[in-house]
Formats: structure tokens, sequence, C-alpha cells
């Protein structure tokens, strides 16, 4: 293993047995991380992505495949890899209710047999680096759920693990909160060279503080580099295309030569729709706007888009995030 390299998985399947027969939730997913690196894992609901933390974590066992973290094998040496590693969760929002923000990281420091003097310091600067120094004497439960979140944040970094495994860790909390964990992070990695595997299905998030992203779907990795590659490997054009009424059915989209994917996005009060559709050719343009004509929709506007993310899981995948996640 390169000497900076601090993660690497090959070849992880992992299986489920279930009702009516197996799933695979991963299939062959390789991957691997850098030290001080922001590795994002983006992929809508169901895709794997915290079947894969598990298994990084050391918390789940992969079907087939191997992982090592820093240098350990997650099957073989799990304590070794627990105790370089640490993780959270957004979906959790963890901690003991009736002690305080400030105990609690103290609870959490004392299972990793930090010692005191170093503990306290630690929380200290935790708290300034998440701006929560106000609240460490407030009890957790009397905290919002973004001041909870960030306690939850700092008790992934209470042990300076080399590697912080981080499950969709601004879900839910509101854009100031947002921000200022994600600020957080890409310091950490920055300044402190811990790599940070962040699963999320947030694009804006991955654009904001990602170094390299990996998108999955349905269990497999689809597409992986800088957001900026991917972005550039699109030699596809995209177009915002706003319609009335929103149409029930998008289907005959599909018999139309060269477009790549689509997705659309419904605005149900105002009775419009914006439809994204990712095209081979840009002339394909006046051939999707006559289908849509054709179908009784109105087209109201149409503007070409630079592309994001999300164009490129379209033209990977041919659907958007959102459909994908009612698919499932
Ligand atoms: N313990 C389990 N038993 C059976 N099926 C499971 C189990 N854990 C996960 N799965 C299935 O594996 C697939 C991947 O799930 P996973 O939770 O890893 O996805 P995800 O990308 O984290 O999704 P989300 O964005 O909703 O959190 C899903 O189809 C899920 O239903
Ligand atoms: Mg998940």
């Amino acid at each position: 293993m390169a000497r900076n390299l601090k993660l690497v998985a090959e070849k992880i399947t992992r299986e489920f047995e279930v009702k009516g027969g197996r799933i695979t939730a991963l299939y062959n997913v390789n991957l691997s991380a850098w030290e001080g690196e922001v590795l994002g894992v983006l992929g809508p609901n169901g895709a794997g992505k915290t079947t894969l933390i598990r298994i990084l974590s050391t918390l789940l066992l992969p079907t087939s495949g191997s992982a090592k973290v820093m240098g350990f094998d997650v099957v073989k040496e799990p304590e070794k890899v627990r105790e370089v590693i640490n993780m959270a969760s957004g979906a959790e929002r963890s901690g003991y209710d009736f002690i305080s923000a400030r105990k609690n990281l103290w609870f959490f420091s004392q299972l990793y047999g930090i010692p005191g003097d170093e503990a306290n310091k630690r929380i200290e600067e935790l708290a300034e680096e998440l701006s929560f120094k106000e609240y460490l004497d407030s009890k957790f439960y009397s905290l919002s759920t973004g001041y909870r979140q960030r306690v939850t944040i700092a008790r992934a970094f209470i042990n300076r693990p080399s590697v912080v495994f981080l499950d969709e860790p601004t879900i839910g909390l509101d854009v100031m909160t947002a921000m200022s964990i994600r600020e957080f992070l890409k310091r950490k990695a920055r300044d402190e060279r811990i790599t940070i595997l962040l699963a999320t299905h947030n694009m804006p998030e991955v654009e904001a503080i990602c170094n390299r992203v990996a998108i999955i779907d349905k269990g497999r990795i689809i597409a992986e580099g800088t957001p900026e590659a991917l972005k550039n490997t699109l030699t596809l054009c995209a177009y915002a295309i706003e319609i009335k009424p929103i149409p029930v059915n998008l289907g005959f989209l599909e018999s139309v030569e060269g477009i790549k994917g689509y997705t659309m996005k419904a605005d149900s009060q105002r009775g419009t729709a914006t439809l994204q559709v990712v095209l081979e050719d840009e002339e394909l343009l006046e051939t999707v706007l006559f289908f849509l004509s054709k179908n009784g929709i109105r087209v109201l506007n149409t503007w070409r888009k630079e592309p994001t993310l999300e164009e490129v899981f379209v033209s990977y995948v041919g659907r958007g995030f959102g459909e994908r996640e009612s698919e499932s």
C-alpha cells in the first residue's frame, strides 16, 4: 500500500438475505483515499453508501472482497482499525441526553483512554472549531438539532483519528449549520491531514468540500474522479426546459435517440415543471421540443445548463437522483 494511501477497498461485495431471496447491496466496489483527502461517496437512497461505511469501519463483514484502513485489514484486524478511525452519522444524533455536551465528549474520550488533561484540551479546541463553546455545559437534550450535530461531529474527531467516516453528516440541518460543519471538515482534512470519507446524496455538499468523488448507484461505483474532472468528461450538453402542465409520464422521451437521460422537478404550486435533459448533441433539443408539443406539453422557457454532478449522474444512469429514490 502506497505510504499516503490511507484506505483501500478491493472488490467489496455484500449481499443480504431477505424474504424472497438475496439482494446485492454492494458489488465489486473498489475505492481508495489519500491522506488529507475528503472523498465523497455520492449516491441516491439505497445505493449502498451506509453498507460501505459499515464494512470499512468494521461494523459489518463483506460477503467477499477486502479492505485496509491505515494498512490494517478490516476483516482480520478490526480492533487495530478501530484505534485509528472514528465515525458519525447524521441520522443518529447520538449522545446521552441528561449530561452536558462536555461530559458526553469526555465520556467518549475516556473510551479511547485519552489522558484527562489532554481530553479537556481537545474538547475545548473542538468546541471552539465547531462554534459550540457557549453550549459546552448545556445538557445534551436541551441543544437544538444543529448544536447536537456539532457535538456529534466533534465526537468523531476526539481520538485524533487518521480516517473518519461520515454518513450524511449534515442531513436535515439548516444551511448555516451545514456550512459551518463543511468548513470544519475541509480544514481538518487540509490542515491535519485527516482522511475523510463522506457518504451523501447531497450534490452541493460534494462540490463544496470533496477533493474526489465516487458516484455509486445500485451497489456499483459508476464514475470516480474530482468533481471538476467528472464534469469536464461531459461532452454532452444539458438543457433545462420549463414546461406546463406537469406531465404524468415522460416515457415517450426514452424513444428519442440521443437522449442520454432526463430528470424532472415539478412545482405543483405553479403547475409547472423543469425538465432537465442530457443530450448527445445540441441539435437534439429541437426533437425534444417537438415531442413535448406532440404530447400536449407547452414549453415556457429553455436554457442551457452548466454541467453539475447531477448531469454527470444522469448521463451515466439515464435518470436523475429523484427518480432513482422514488424507485426504491
Ligand atoms: N441489514 C440489511 N438487511 C437487508 N437489506 C439491507 C440491509 N442493510 C441494507 N440493506 C439493503 O441494501 C441496499 C443498500 O442500502 P444502504 O443503506 O447501504 O443504502 P444507502 O445508500 O445508505 O441509502 P440511504 O441514502 O437511504 O441511506 C438497500 O437496498 C437496502 O435495503
Ligand atoms: Mg444510508
